[in-house]
């Protein structure tokens, strides 16, 4: 073979493996973005307020994207935005294709896009399908019998008593409490609505409402946005046959939604079908047309077998790219032990089929945040975790300043509907509004978030210390935290690193990550109030030399202290992230 022909062959072998090497990127790009995201839930009418209301607005998030890029964060949802009476802020929503007028308007929407796209920020938005609110056109004509609406709701008629009483058609209860069913004069019928009074189900068993749902989520596709929060999915399907519900023995109120065994209303097989459904929509359209994979995550509070079939059932047929994992919310606490943790985060990798991407939901607006659930001493190291276990991400706002809730709301200041319900005396506990309580921007008026002399809901009085600008002046602190562990996402062995855990004690966990040519990294947590000194010794092979990447804002340690892994001092409630460099 003369030079020039092996030079040539040099030459296209190399074009080629350049090639393909640039298509795998775009490959990358497309379709695996997601993998190892970083989700930051933004609750729009908290974030920022634009135009003096006191309500946070679409203008008010666009005026805000830079902070994104800033911090490190490249994905957000959006709690709804969708015009609603309000009722469930935004759960209720009597118009799927039009901005609450609140919040701005569509044109608003293009622009936040198109901002978000510059910044390279991707926007996905939640999709209520369960129920619409009351003042919706389709239930208003579904009311008056339209016939092309008649059966888009679960519309029922109970049973008149001898006595005179009407009652419901059976035992369902709201999830905020109280019978499911909710009579309708007008139309002289129950109509299921597993939340507040106006948020009636709609009927999944009617194709039309399918079609209509459909239709919606293709509006907000072409408006150009990354894909979908699935809201309440696990209450889509009820029963066809309305059986009643078999008591759960958990308590003795019949009033209480876990009075009952919810075997008819929740997780039904069709629900599965359903995502299915959409999840081949989403990738139809983005099989054809440019930008990412539109993705689903859904939200649903149930057993982790549930949820793994929601990832693929049993026959291999895929529904959303993940499930909300809500452990760190709903099965650990500030009582929960080292082992408790490992379990907890083990689990969901041993249940999790294969080929699938974790997640971890450490907060969001309908429960405690991470600082009044753990213990405001927690922020930094739950952040480390979250941060550097293997997967997506999910951060709540605030979370990363480690805002806490405001529980001290007064009755007459208190608007989240189901503590309403509740009445005075038991509102405070019930209530979702402490953790709704608007960004902590600086320490000026309504702390940055609005010029206007009253707030949707107050201010929690803390942000006069406890707000970014603070942070991020202050030398160390819990966003300067965020923002390394954000970075530090980047290395490889973060997002494609094994993992391998320790309980070292009741009070101590440690996990390592490993890749190949990689620095391994340590991240270590001590989950209680007392000073620990550990030996990992035998757990990181002891060849290595430990030096600390990431520290608490308290923290003893500096970024690049040396430590001795036979004698590794914790303070209370202390995580670090450390790099395991092998001696040569
Ligand atoms: C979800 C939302 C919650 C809302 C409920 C009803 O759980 O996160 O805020 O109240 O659905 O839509």
């Amino acid at each position: 073979m003369g030079i020039i022909k092996v030079l040539t062959v040099v030459l296209s072998v190399g074009l080629v493996l350049g090639h393909n090497h640039n298509q795998q990127k775009e490959q990358d790009a497309k379709y695996n973005w997601w993998q190892h995201e970083v989700f930051y839930q933004i609750y729009p009418r908290s974030f920022q307020d634009s135009n003096q209301d006191g309500i946070g607005d679409l203008r008010g998030i666009t005026s805000r994207l830079e902070y994104f890029k800033e911090t490190g964060i490249t994905a957000v949802w959006l709690s709804p935005i969708y015009e609603s009476p309000m009722v469930d802020f935004g759960y209720d929503i009597s118009n799927y294709t039009n901005i609450q007028p609140e919040y701005g308007t569509l044109e608003d929407f293009d622009a936040l896009i198109a901002r978000a796209n510059e910044l390279g920020v991707k926007v996905i938005l939640d999709f209520v399908p369960n129920h619409s609110s009351n003042k919706h056109p389709w239930f208003i004509k579904s009311v008056a019998r339209d016939p092309e609406y008649e059966n888009f709701y679960v519309w029922e008629d109970g049973t008149l008593l001898a006595n005179g009483t009407r009652v419901p058609p059976n035992n369902w209860l709201s999830v905020f409490s109280g019978s499911a069913w909710e009579w309708n004069d007008e139309r002289q019928q129950y109509y299921l609505r597993q939340f507040t009074y106006g948020q009636p189900d709609l009927n999944y068993r009617n194709p039309a409402v399918i079609q209509a749902m459909d239709d919606v989520m293709l509006f907000w596709l072409n408006k150009g946005i990354a894909g979908f929060r699935i809201d309440a999915i696990i209450y889509i399907y009820e029963d066809a046959q309305l059986r009643d519900e078999p008591r759960s023995g958990a308590t003795d109120d019949p009033n209480l939604e876990n009075y009952l065994d919810h075997i008819y209303t929740r997780n039904q097989p069709e629900d599965y079908g359903l995502l299915q459904h959409w999840r081949q929509l989403l990738d139809n359209y983005s099989a054809t047309h440019d930008g990412p994979l539109r993705i689903m995550m859904t939200e649903g509070y149930a057993s982790v077998a549930q949820l793994m079939e929601y990832y693929e059932d049993a026959n291999g047929v895929q529904g959303p790219e993940f499930p909300f994992n809500f452990d760190f919310i709903t099965e650990l606490n500030e009582n929960s032990t080292a082992a408790d943790f490992v379990f907890y985060i083990q689990r969901w990798l041993i249940y999790m089929p294969h080929g699938h991407v974790a997640n971890w939901v450490m907060g969001n607006h309908d429960n405690p945040r991470v600082a009044s659930r753990f213990g405001p001493k927690t922020v930094d190291a739950m952040n480390m975790l979250l941060m550097t276990l293997p997967g997506i991400a999910i951060t709540y706002n605030g979370e990363e300043l480690g805002m806490t809730d405001y529980r001290d709301i007064s009755w007459s200041d208190t608007v989240d509907q189901p503590a309403c319900e509740a009445g005075r005396d038991n509102y405070k506990w019930i209530s979702r509004d402490p953790e709704r309580t608007p960004m902590q921007w600086n320490d000026g008026l309504n702390a940055g978030f609005s010029n206007a002399s009253h707030t949707w809901l107050p201010m929690n009085p803390n942000y006069r210390e406890l707000n970014l600008r603070n942070q991020q002046v202050a030398r160390r602190s819990h966003y300067k935290n965020y923002q390394s562990l954000l970075k530090l996402r980047q290395l490889p062995v973060l997002r494609n690193g094994s993992f391998v855990p320790e309980v070292v004690n009741r009070r101590v966990f440690a996990f390592k990550r490993e890749l190949k040519g990689e620095h391994s990294l340590l991240t270590i947590l001590n989950v209680k109030n007392g000073t620990e000194v550990v030996d990992i010794g035998d757990f990181i092979d002891q060849p290595n030399r430990l030096s600390v990447l990431v520290t608490g804002a308290e923290s003893q340690y500096r970024v690049g202290d040396r430590l001795k892994a036979e004698a590794i001092e914790l303070a209370p409630y202390e995580g670090l992230v450390i790099q395991l460099n092998k001696r040569k």
